[in-house]
């Protein structure tokens, strides 16, 4: 499927599953790198990082535990700049080192929220894991320590992220055509 089509939108293929899978593969080994002798606390971001978070996981070689949130700023292709409040945390992340699992950092408003909420409960150390990053359009200053992709100003779909709320469920990642 070179193509598809959600609601009035058609979409086309600008990231393959194979390059996907091997760039999620060289973070997780960089992760695996930094990490060693320690359990970091995955918190991935609900809904957008679920199949990121799955194939991240699975090429991670530690102890780990992880744990899922949500804080969602974002309808239709234009982020909103309205905040919602982060909900889910279930695990003590006081002393830990936590990494955040997200899907895409955009404006980086949302995360840029979601890490001074982090940071109230003192992690013991607090990073950034992001599958995708659009570096022209952050609007704040962020520090991004882990990134597979960087792609430019475009909308995208596919591989977990939608365009109101379809077009999660493939394995490549497509652009608005
Ligand atoms: P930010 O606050 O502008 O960084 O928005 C981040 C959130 O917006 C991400 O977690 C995504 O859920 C959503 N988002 C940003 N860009 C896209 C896109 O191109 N496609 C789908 N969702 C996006
Ligand atoms: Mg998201």
């Amino acid at each position: 499927m070179d193509t598809i089509q959600i609601n009035d939108k058609r979409f086309k293929v600008s990231i393959t599953e194979d390059r996907i899978l091997r760039e999620v593969k060289r973070v997780a080994d960089q992760i695996n790198r930094d990490y060693e002798g320690q359990e970091p606390v995955f918190l991935a971001v609900l809904n957008g990082s679920f199949i990121f978070a799955s194939d991240l996981l699975r090429a991670i070689s530690l102890p780990c535990e992880i744990s899922f949130v949500k804080l969602a700023s974002y309808q239709g292709v234009s982020t909103t700049g309205k905040i919602r409040e982060l909900i889910g945390l279930n695990v003590d992340i006081t002393g830990r080192p936590v990494i955040v699992v997200e899907d895409i950092v955009d404006t980086g408003l949302t995360m840029a929220h979601l890490l001074e909420t982090l940071r109230a409960q003192r992690p013991g150390s607090l990073e950034v894991c992001t599958l995708l990053m659009k570096p022209d359009k952050l609007e704040v200053a962020l520090d991004v320590k882990y990134c597979c992709l960087q792609i430019p100003n475009d909308f995208i779909v596919g591989y977990g992220l939608d365009y109101d709320g379809k077009g999660r469920n493939t394995r490549d990642i497509y652009t608005l055509a």
